[in-house]
């Protein structure tokens, strides 16, 4: 592919029907403008916690797509979003990553613009400008939809896209399994940890979508040490594999959930303990708070302490773990991953301090369950440099056939675990919207491919 695309042509790099993915998707540059204009300048994505900007005037700066976007507290309590680039000649006006304001200023001519993007200052204004200046209409480019979903802060820049709750669908009911656990909420602790990868975002965003089938071999040696008790010599004796068995194979049942290009995953437990990777203050604040949160999300999300899931296309979260994190796309070879911690408000302090300690050691930038997945990636998009290597389909077609609407409330698309269910119907999602323009042919495309899934 490169050069000029033709819409018709990217039907056939993703056949979901019989599991096979065209590695173009993975490092192209055309089709990596077209994911810019038509994935991320039109879906839903993360901007913020509303816990990261309580007061007017508190800002964040993130992205959407590789859009700077500054995000802000307003004097009325409402948040607003606008594209962090001067409307004079495109210098970014904000720089920190967040922090609290009255005024962002460009640094380089020094034009002057309120919390509300509004613009409110030129330097010499009467002598430069001796016709006027369009002050009215210089204002920051605001972000056209902003919504919260139960303190996740959302933007779009698309009118015609489906409401925030529409377009998440099915998934809100695994979100909020992380979000609703108790009345306050949730909050984001500590700061955001950033760092780059050299890796297309879909690897990532999709594996945290579908596939926990990697956990039993690229997690081995990590469920090893933390699997191994002081009083337990099975690691002496069994492969690092067998030694997770109490998570992997004990399980009563485990799903995969996907539908819309949304991913989920996890097994069904016994205990509320049932996650390897957090111990001491955390495990206990999750038994302590175990029937309080089966009053209000039942059974299976208030034992759900471990699983993966991604919300299309970037925002992705880890279940007990409290990692939540955006995969910024930087051109088709590299991610810019943006980790942060998220647990309930009404944890106490040393929870949230042994919460957000638990994250950056699995999940941090130098985390060991991170680094075993993102070596991956990495080394994935290394090989597809290769001529030979490109013109292999990679396999998505695990589980294909085996997908069914459950009974027992869960609800949406599921499937075993470990199959590839959520990670087609993500591609097919991508697909959708590189190929439609309207909105309303990309939700017929996910209807119809939907349907045929679970007929
Ligand atoms: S670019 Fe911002 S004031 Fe000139
Ligand atoms: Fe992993």
């Amino acid at each position: 592919m490169s050069g000029k695309i033709d819409v018709r042509e990217i039907d056939a790099l993703v056949d979901a029907q019989n599991g096979r993915i065209t590695p173009a998707i993975y490092t192209d540059s055309a089709l990596y403008e077209l994911e810019l204009e038509r994935v991320f300048g039109r879906t839903w994505l993360f901007l913020c916690h509303e816990s990261q900007i309580p007061k007017a005037g508190d800002f964040f700066n993130t992205y959407m797509g590789e859009d700077p976007i500054i995000v802000a507290r307003q004097k009325d309590g409402s948040i607003k979003a606008f594209l962090n680039q001067c409307r004079h000649r495109a210098m970014r006006v904000s720089f920190a990553d967040c922090g609290n304001t009255r005024a962002f200023t460009c640094p380089y001519h020094g034009w002057s613009y309120g919390i509300d993007g509004s613009l409110k200052d030129i330097p010499l204004e009467d002598r430069a400008y001796p016709h006027g200046a369009c002050k009215q209409e210089w204002g920051l480019l605001e972000v056209t939809r902003v919504k919260s979903y139960k303190g996740l802060v959302f933007g779009c820049w698309d009118e015609t896209t489906p409401d925030l709750e529409e377009y998440m669908g099915d998934m809100a009911w695994y979100l909020d399994g992380v979000l609703d656990r108790r009345p306050g909420g949730t909050v984001i602790v500590g700061g955001v940890h950033k760092w780059e990868i050299e890796c297309n975002w879909k690897f990532a965003a999709e594996q945290f979508a579908s596939d926990q089938y990697h956990a039993l071999f690229s997690h081995a040696s990590a469920v090893q040490v933390l699997g191994a008790k002081p009083d337990d010599d099975s690691t002496k004796t069994l492969g690092a594999a067998q030694t997770a068995r109490p998570v992997w194979e004990t399980a009563k049942d485990a799903i995969q959930f996907g539908s819309k290009g949304h991913g989920s995953g996890f097994f069904f437990t016994e205990k509320p303990d049932a996650n390897v990777w957090v111990d001491g203050e955390v495990a206990n604040y999750f038994r302590e708070t175990f029937d309080e949160v089966k009053e209000r999300l039942g059974e299976i999300r208030a034992l759900r302490l471990a699983g993966h899931n991604t919300m299309f296309p970037t925002l992705s979260w880890l279940n007990g773990t409290a990692t939540l994190r955006v995969w910024h796309p930087r051109g088709p070879n590299k991610t810019e991953v943006w980790a942060f911690c998220i647990c309930d408000a009404e944890a106490p302090q040393e929870v949230k301090d042994a919460f957000e300690r638990s994250a950056t050691r699995a999940f941090g930038p130098a985390g060991f369950l991170e680094q075993d997945d993102s070596e991956n990636w990495v080394e994935i998009q290394k090989v597809l440099r290769g001529y030979k290597a490109r013109q292999n389909k990679l396999i998505v077609e695990m589980g294909k056939g085996s997908e069914k609407v459950r009974e027992d409330g869960v609800p949406g698309i599921t499937s075993y675990i470990f199959s590839e269910t959520a990670a087609r119907g993500f591609y097919r999602r991508w697909a959708d919207l590189l190929i439609h323009k309207d909105w309303e042919d990309v939700e017929k495309a996910t209807e119809a491919y939907e349907k045929e899934l679970v007929k």
